[in-house]
């Protein structure tokens, strides 16, 4: 048989072969490495020849075995391919179709603002303490020193799941919580959701709060102040100011409303700061007495300051964002102006 002739025979063969072919190449490889195939039947021969001719027809034979695996194996390939495109043309997917891409989301503003505070009053060594968002009346009101009936209640519109039950007005419910589980010295801060039956453009029924509250011997308002000006320092920029204004808390004595210098306009007036260089930031003061001994810390002994701020409030002032509707809508293109 010429060697040369089956290469020829082969290559033809194969190149004949299209989608559908499995059973013809699967033949072709029979009749040419099969137990009686064409390779077989060229070994056998080899011994009718003179011992002289042998290595080199069992050479050329060898050879011809590797070129026609080699052939085989290349067109195996191709007919895999085949079978697949054939699978996927019958399915009527088109893979290679365009697509409108994936919009990737990013963190919600209010979010990256908690997380900033977070950090850095853990970095200042303050413990993050969660609360209930369900609370009692206790908790919520009596505990910091408003009865049932005080005018105070007024100032939180709350809603009421049953008798004394409701849903938190303000996070200062943790203070409390923490005060009975844990004594002093106390540094913590207790972020969450609180709810008010309150809804404008500056009011969502549904907000964010930070609570912070420091208890230890000989803690006086100068180191609220002071904490505050870090803070303020570091959430604002580091020419920031912070002033304190007289005002009333059931829950602190003395109180104050916190303002900052405005970021924007350094004081002078802008529409950030509605002109006055100022902005309102907090509302902090020093424990009351009567909250120190209602949680069985002796207030002659301890003393403490607390604030409480509105995370969703700084948000919108440091994202110059005028309806707090904007941060619950879920509009990922508002959501994407803020990363
Ligand atoms: N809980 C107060 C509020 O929601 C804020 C506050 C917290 C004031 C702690 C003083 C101390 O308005």
């Amino acid at each position: 048989m010429d060697l040369n002739s089956i290469l020829t025979e082969t290559e033809q063969k194969l190149a004949a072969m299209g989608a559908n072919s499995e059973r013809e190449f699967a033949a072709l490889k029979t009749y040419l490495f099969g137990k009686s195939g064409v390779l077989t039947e060229l070994m056998k021969s080899l011994k009718d020849l003179p011992p002289d001719k042998k290595p080199q027809a069992g050479k050329a034979i060898n050879d011809l075995r590797v070129k026609l695996n080699a052939m085989c194996d290349e067109k195996e390939k191709q007919l895999h391919r085949l079978a697949i495109d054939a699978a996927l043309n019958a399915d009527g997917i088109d893979l290679s179709i365009d697509k409108p891409e994936h919009a990737v989301g990013c963190k919600h503003p209010v979010s990256v603002v908690r997380k900033k505070l977070t950090d850095y009053f853990v970095g200042n060594g303050y413990i993050v303490y969660d609360s209930p968002e369900i609370e009692t009346d206790y908790y919520n009101f009596q505990a910091l020193n408003v009865p049932p009936d005080h005018p105070a209640r007024d100032m939180q519109d709350t809603f009421f799941i049953n008798e004394g039950i409701l849903l938190r007005t303000q996070t200062s419910a943790g203070q409390i919580r923490l005060m009975e589980k844990f004594k002093p010295p106390i540094k913590m801060i207790c972020p969450g959701r609180v709810f008010r039956n309150d809804d404008d453009s500056t009011h969502s029924p549904v907000f964010h709060q930070m609570e912070g509250l420091v208890i230890d011997k000989n803690v006086t308002l100068c180191d609220l102040k002071g904490a505050l000006d870090s803070f303020a320092k570091f959430m604002f920029g580091e020419q920031t100011q912070v002033r304190f204004r007289p005002s009333y808390f059931p829950f602190t004595e003395p109180s104050v409303e916190v303002d900052v210098s405005c970021f924007n306009c350094g004081g002078a007036g802008c529409r950030v700061c509605k002109n006055t260089g100022w902005i309102e930031i907090l509302g902090a003061g020093m424990v009351n007495r009567k909250v120190l001994a209602g949680c069985g810390i002796d207030p002659d002994e301890y003393r403490g300051f607390a604030f409480g701020m509105g995370l969703d409030r700084i948000t919108m002032i440091l994202g110059e964002i005028n309806d707090i509707k904007l941060l619950w809508e879920n509009d990922v293109r508002f959501l994407h102006m803020f990363k």
